[in-house]
């Protein structure tokens, strides 16, 4: 029977998509998968590329192993001029069709189609030639799996960009599983999402090192339904010391970053709980985000874009971990303060502050909990 499509547009390219995946509350897999909310994914996706490109050298490839319907990669050869060979690849033939049919909606030519296993497609283009400038990997759940071979088919000096959607296994509802998959587990904790970010930087760190290159994260995305990291792969230089855990005691909401593993807390002694080891280095490029910020303009794309790459640039010096003002309101008995309030009175103590892209409600500091209390 023929799929029933419906066209709608995301940035300047016409999509054809599943009729019920625009109805559905969870879009459908069958007969093939189209995630409408995952547009403002594939918004920052055009963004973090065309900047990216800018000052990449070499062949200008893109690797969507784990491509749906195209949607991700028919907008790339669509709207990013500079990409010459966009890779369109998927398991399922029916979503690879409807890729074809979009691809020639919108007259681009430099889209090629396989129907393979993700690992294999990538291994494919393992050799030096054959490596994407660009690798995407978009699974269902968890992308461990697909990591070494998404590594090896990254261009040296190219960018990879990771999506987990496995939200319940890095926040920690199922830490052996977090463990296996990642190599890590999580503290359940106010900033459970720069946790699991983490946590997923972490795990793709130990992986490359074990490749011999490295990972240097560009830029993060998180919302409601996934993870979205993007890393440059470069050949190991140094040894580098970004691995170690996040200490957070529960009991005065103090929150330490340490190498090893002596997790009493130093402000109330009591014993805390670590999450990690994980990634505990910058989750920004400065001079990316600011070229993001550039390119942004370019594009057709959501308005809150801009507004999360400026809240990004602002945080970028701070230390991991974030807190809340619920929390803050809890542990001091009173209503919650003005994000913009307690921004100021911390700044006028000392210390550094700022708002964070990753709660509307929290911010960043280096001052300690108990320091953050006695100011306000
Ligand atoms: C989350 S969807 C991809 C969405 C797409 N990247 C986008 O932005 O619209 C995951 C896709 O992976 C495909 N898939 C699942 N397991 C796979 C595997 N082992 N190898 C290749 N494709 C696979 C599914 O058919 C599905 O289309
Ligand atoms: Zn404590």
């Amino acid at each position: 029977m023929e799929i029933e499509l419906a066209e709608i547009v995301e940035g300047n390219t016409k999509l054809l998509v599943p009729k019920d995946s625009l109805v559905d509350s969870s879009p459908p897999r069958d007969p093939a998968f189209f995630n409408p909310r995952a547009k403002i994914s594939r918004d920052f996706s055009i963004i973090a590329y065309s900047a990216f490109l800018k000052n990449f050298r070499g062949p200008k490839i893109f690797l969507d192993s784990l491509a749906g319907i195209g949607a991700r990669s028919i907008r790339v050869a669509k709207e990013l001029n500079e990409m010459e060979k966009v890779f369109v690849n998927d398991v399922n033939p029916k979503a690879l069709d409807i890729a074809q049919k979009i691809a020639n909606l919108n007259s681009v030519t430099k889209c090629s189609f396989s129907e393979n296993e993700a690992c294999r497609f990538l291994s494919l283009h393992s050799r030096r030639e054959d490596r994407g400038a660009i690798v995407d990997i978009d699974p269902f759940g968890s992308p461990s799996r697909y990591l070494d071979c998404g590594i090896r088919a990254t261009f040296h000096g190219g960018l990879l960009s990771v999506t987990a959607t496995d939200l319940t296994v890095l926040h920690g509802l199922f830490p052996e599983a977090c463990r296996r998959k990642y190599y890590g587990i999580p503290v359940k904790t106010e900033y459970g999402n720069e946790i699991a970010l983490r946590l997923i930087l972490g795990c793709l760190n130990i992986v490359a090192g074990r490749l011999d290159v490295m990972i240097a994260p560009l830029f993060v995305q998180n919302n409601l339904h996934y993870y979205k990291v993007y890393v440059k792969i470069l050949v190991k230089t140094k040894s580098n010391n970004n691995m170690g855990y996040i200490m957070h005691c529960k009991k005065c909401g103090n929150r330490q970053i340490i190498n090893d593993s002596d997790y009493s807390c130093k402000v109330c002694n009591s014993k805390a709980e670590l999450a990690g080891p994980l990634w505990i280095g910058s989750l920004y490029n400065k001079d990316f985000v600011e070229g993001m910020l550039v390119e942004e303009n370019k594009f057709q794309v959501d308005k809150s874009c801009k507004k999360i790459l400026e809240k990004c640039l602002k945080e970028i010096d701070m230390p991991p971990t974030y807190f809340t003002l619920d929390e803050i309101a809890h542990r001091k008995r009173s209503a919650p303060i003005p994000l913009a309030k307690i921004i100021e009175k911390i700044q006028n103590a000392g210390f550094k502050a700022s708002i964070t892209s990753m709660n509307p409600s929290a911010f960043k500091t280096d001052a300690r909990m108990d320091e953050v209390l006695s100011i306000i």
